[in-house]
This record gives structure tokens, C-alpha cells and sequence, in this order.
């Protein structure tokens, strides 16, 4: 569990603080002492601190001084961080409260503090016998007559979410919706092979539907074949577990947009390269390989469940990828959805397969946009790291330079390759129309370019190998399952 937000005037017993300011001179003067004035002061002249505490009898207070950056998508992020390096000592302590006072009506900041925060005290927990290293955590008061004026606005205009809303970075409602929904795709990421199938992993997107009001539908095997989903149902071919497709919709009276936005996400619930097995170091944490799909799931149960007033569809083919008796092997020729031959060269490239299926299935939907988010290629991985996700686009260059934006705004930054048509004739096969493997250099590239011949509309492409994963903690986004996208498709879609 991680702590609930909550805007609050109330006068409560002493308790944990936290004071978010710009400079000294800011500082409320009633709330501190002559020594206690002289101390910070000390600290942030002479030691340059942005965070610092101390003890009073029985609880402890932090300032924080917002680093002065005119960037402010920096600045966000530096809060965020703060927000998490704050629970950590508050967690140490076993402190369950903590009020975040807002003297200066930093609203955005203030909100992005109390953000990292909540993030910041994700465990993954669930085969712990040890429960003792759960966060203590639970609430996060927020102090700020700015925010309340915001609200009280909003509450006499008779504002509702669905009606109008000009995105809106400061409700604190949507705010909880929204972690609640990084913290399921976060369970889902983290959840392992062993106690996570595609048939599992739908049943927990029927749910997450149920509770937000979104509709979902799984498709099962025999509905694949009928669909000729050559696919996802040739990855499937190795393993012990049958294949699903989920789709949840979200589509509320007087969305914004005429015609939907279809999120695709890849569903590989475990990546053991198939047939081309990968050697133990690389499949270590390949129970993430199903990020994008968990991502996916989550924003859309996230729009729904703050009513925003945007149509989307979500899109998750899954299956596990494994060397069985009937597993694919190299040369092998599959036929897609759309009728297109697949010359099968490396079974570990099976990520673009299942992904092809559901691109060309998204086609029915006469979509605005499609994005997919995909755990794809070490390659993507290789050349940006951690700290963003390769980020690819067809026909929808002014969509995606939203989406980057949005990228920059929540943390989740994306940094753009290109979609050059040279690319495109490395995937073709002598064999077949296409093969699913390119040469060494820019795999990332390749791949999407694969991906981008199943789609007949405007494409985002997006490569999360990178951020979706982390085997060390990472400030607030944790370790294990990041919940990477959510956010991002949230901020995405509110801007409509
Ligand atoms: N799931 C992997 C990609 C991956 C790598 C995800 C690292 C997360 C972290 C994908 O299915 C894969 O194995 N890709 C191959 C493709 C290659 C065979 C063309 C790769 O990147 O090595
Ligand atoms: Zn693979
Ligand atoms: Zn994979």
C-alpha cells in the first residue's frame, strides 16, 4: 500500500512536517525557532542543501527549498525526488503521517513532493513472510490555501472532471487515482512467471475494468485462430499455457475526440527466448517482458476511473515465450493477421510478432493514433539506458512531439529515433514478405520498421526496455516494475 493524499485545513496533533519552500526569506517565521532559523539558514548558505531536517520532541521536520531551476520539467522531477529521499526517513522513523505544508502557494511543486513521495513507498511484498518491510506511510496532508482556493473554484462552478476540464495538474483525487494505478501496473510487472499466465494476467485486467467502469474482453485461443492471429499464436507455440488478447475500452458519453486512441502493449508474461534461448544473465528479469501491457492496462483503468473524457482503447496480446516440443524454430514461416509472411529467424525477436497481430487488428477500430509500449530491444536499452524510452513515430509527428512533452512533464521522458525507409529493407526476407530479424546496429530502429508495416494510421512506437525495469532502486520509480507509461498516457490523453 502506498499513502493516500489528501488537501487538508484542518488543525491535526503534532506530527510529522515537511515545509516546501523557494529561499530563506520565505520561510513562515512562526514555525521555527531562533535556533532552529539559524541551523537551516547554515545549512543552505554554507552546505547548500535542498533537503533538511531535524528533530523536534517527538517528530521530525524537513525543508525542502525548491531548487532554483527555470526548467520546469527539471524542477518537477528534483520535488519528486526530494518527495522520496523525505519518505525514506519518514519510513525509517515509522511515521504513518506527514503534513506538507505549502506557504507560498507552490502548487505544482508542492503536489509533485507529495507525488514522489506516495512513489517512493512502493514495496513488492505479496512472498514476504517479513511484512516489517512495508513502508509505515499511509497518509500525506497536504497544507496549501492555494490548492484549496483551486478546489473551492472548481466545487462552486459545479466543475466535473468530464465536462471541462483544462488538464489539470493539482487534483489531488485524480492524483490518487492515478499512483493507484502505477502501484497494479507495478504488482503486475513484478509478479512472476510462476504465479502469472496470459490467462492470469487477463483476469486481472477484467478486474481492474470492473473497478473503473471500463469494459474489457478476452479472446481466447480458438477465437485467435478464427482470427488468424499467426502471431501470437506461433509464440505461443512453445509453451504449456494458451495465448490471450485482451481489450478494454473506455469510451464515455461527450469524449473529446471523435475517434479513438488505441494503446497496444506487449504482453510476453515471461521471454525466455524461445528456441533461441537466452543464457541465464539476460533472462533474469524477463517477468517484466509483459511492462507494456501492464502499462496499458493501468492507464486505461486510470482514465476511466477519473472519468476523463477521452475514448481510448487498450490493446494486450499475451503469451509466454518458450522452447516447447512445438516451439518455432529458425526459418520458420508464420502468416500474420493482415496475411503477411513472417520468415521467423530469431525466436527471441518475438516481441514484434505478437505486437504485429494486434497493430493490424487495432485497424478495425479506424483509430486517430496508435501508440504501443513494448519492452522490444536490448538495443533500445544499449543506447539510452534507463532513464527514458526510445521513441519512434509514423504520420503522427505532431502527436508525438505532445507525447514527448507530456514525457518531460510527468518524468517519463522519451527521446526520438528515426523511421528512415532505408531501415525498412533490412526486415525484408528472400523467403518471406518480411523476416523478424535485422542486422546488429540500431535494432530498435529495425524493429520498429517491422512493427510499422502492419499499421494504416498514424504510429507512435514506443521502446520501454530501458525505464520499465529496474534491478536497483531508482529514487520514487523504485526497484523491479516502474510502472513506466502510465503516467506518461495519462498527461497524454488529459491534454485533449
Ligand atoms: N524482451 C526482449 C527485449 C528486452 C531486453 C527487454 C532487455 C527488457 C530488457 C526481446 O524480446 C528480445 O529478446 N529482443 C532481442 C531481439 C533480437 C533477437 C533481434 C534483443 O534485443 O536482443
Ligand atoms: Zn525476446
Ligand atoms: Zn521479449
Amino acid at each position: 500500500m502506498i499513502p493516500t493524499i489528501s488537501l487538508t485545513s484542518e488543525e491535526q496533533e503534532l506530527e510529522h512536517l515537511v515545509v516546501v519552500i523557494s529561499k530563506l526569506s520565505k520561510l513562515p517565521a512562526a514555525i521555527f525557532n531562533t535556533a532552529e532559523k539559524k541551523y537551516l539558514k547554515e545549512q543552505v548558505e554554507t552546505h547548500k542543501k535542498e533537503v533538511i531536517s531535524f528533530n523536534r520532541l517527538d517528530y521530525m521536520v524537513f525543508v525542502f527549498f525548491i531548487r532554483e531551476e527555470k526548467d520546469r520539467a527539471k524542477r518537477l522531477e528534483s520535488c519528486r525526488k526530494a518527495g522520496d529521499k523525505m519518505a525514506g526517513c519518514l519510513n525509517e522513523r515509522k511515521a504513518a503521517r506527514v503534513a506538507v505544508f505549502d506557504p507560498e502557494g507552490l502548487c505544482d511543486e508542492v503536489v509533485a513532493v507529495a507525488e514522489g513521495m506516495a512513489l517512493g513507498c512502493y514495496r513488492f511484498l505479496k512472498y514476504k513472510n517479513d511484512k516489517d518491510k512495508d513502508s509505515t506511510l499511509k497518509d500525506i496532508q497536504v497544507y496549501s490555501k492555494a490548492l484549496e482556493t483551486i478546489r473551492d473554484r472548481e466545487t462552486s462552478t459545479g466543475f466535473t472532471r468530464t465536462t471541462q476540464y483544462a488538464s489539470h495538474k493539482n487534483h489531488i483525487p485524480e492524483l490518487n487515482i492515478l499512483l493507484d494505478a502505477v502501484v497494479r501496473c507495478r504488482d503486475l510487472v513484478n509478479e512472476p512467471n510462476s504465479h502469472q499466465t496470459a490467462v492470469s494476467f487477463s483476469g486481472e485486467v477484467e478486474q481492474m475494468a470492473a473497478d473503473s467502469g471500463a469494459v474489457a474482453e478476452v479472446m481466447n485461443r480458438q477465437k485467435l485462430e478464427a482470427l488468424k492471429m499467426g502471431g501470437l499464436l506461433g509464440v505461443n507455440r512453445g509453451s504449456a499455457e494458451p495465448p490471450t488478447f485482451t481489450v478494454i475500452e473506455w469510451n464515455p458519453a461527450g469524449a473529446k475526440n471523435e475517434k479513438p486512441v488505441v494503446f497496444v502493449g506487449k504482453g510476453v508474461t515471461y521471454d525466455t527466448g524461445g528456441m533461441n534461448l537466452k543464457p541465464g544473465d539476460s533472462m533474469m528479469n524477463m517477468k517484466c517482458d509483459m511492462a507494456g501491457a501492464a502499462a496499458v492496462a493501468a492507464a486505461v483503468y486510470a482514465i476511466a476511473k477519473a472519468k476523463l473524457p477521452v475514448h481510448v482503447i487498450g490493446l494486450m496480446p499475451a503469451t509466454d515465450n518458450r522452447p516447447g516440443m512445438e516451439a518455432l524454430v529458425s526459418g520458420d514461416i508464420i502468416t500474420m493477421h493482415n496475411g503477411m509472411t513472417v520468415e521467423v529467424l530469431n525466436t527471441d525477436a518475438e516481441g514484434r510478432l505478437i505486437l504485429a497481430d494486434a497493430l493490424s487488428y487495432a485497424k478495425k477500430f479506424d483509430p486517430a493514433l496508435v501508440i504501443d509500449l513494448a519492452t522490444l530491444t536490448g538495443a533500445a536499452v544499449r543506447a539510452i539506458g534507463k532513464y527514458g524510452a526510445a521513441a519512434m513515430q509514423a504520420g503522427a509527428a505532431g502527436e508525438l512531439t505532445s507525447l514527448i512533452s507530456s514525457g518531460f512533464e510527468v518524468g517519463e521522458r522519451l527521446v526520438e529515433f528515426p523511421m528512415w525507409e532505408d531501415y525498412g529493407e533490412l526486415v525484408k526476407s528472400e523467403v518471406a514478405d518480411l523476416k523478424n530479424l535485422g542486422p546488429a546496429e540500431a535494432g530498435m530502429i529495425t524493429a520498429a520498421k517491422f512493427l510499422e508495416k502492419f499499421t494504416e494510421y498514424p504510429y507512435i512506437h514506443l521502446d520501454i526496455a530501458g525505464p520499465a525495469f529496474l534491478d536497483k532502486p531508482d529514487s520514487y520509480r523504485g526497484q523491479g516494475g516502474t510502472g513506466f507509461g502510465v503516467r506518461l498516457l495519462f498527461d497524454f490523453v488529459s491534454q485533449f
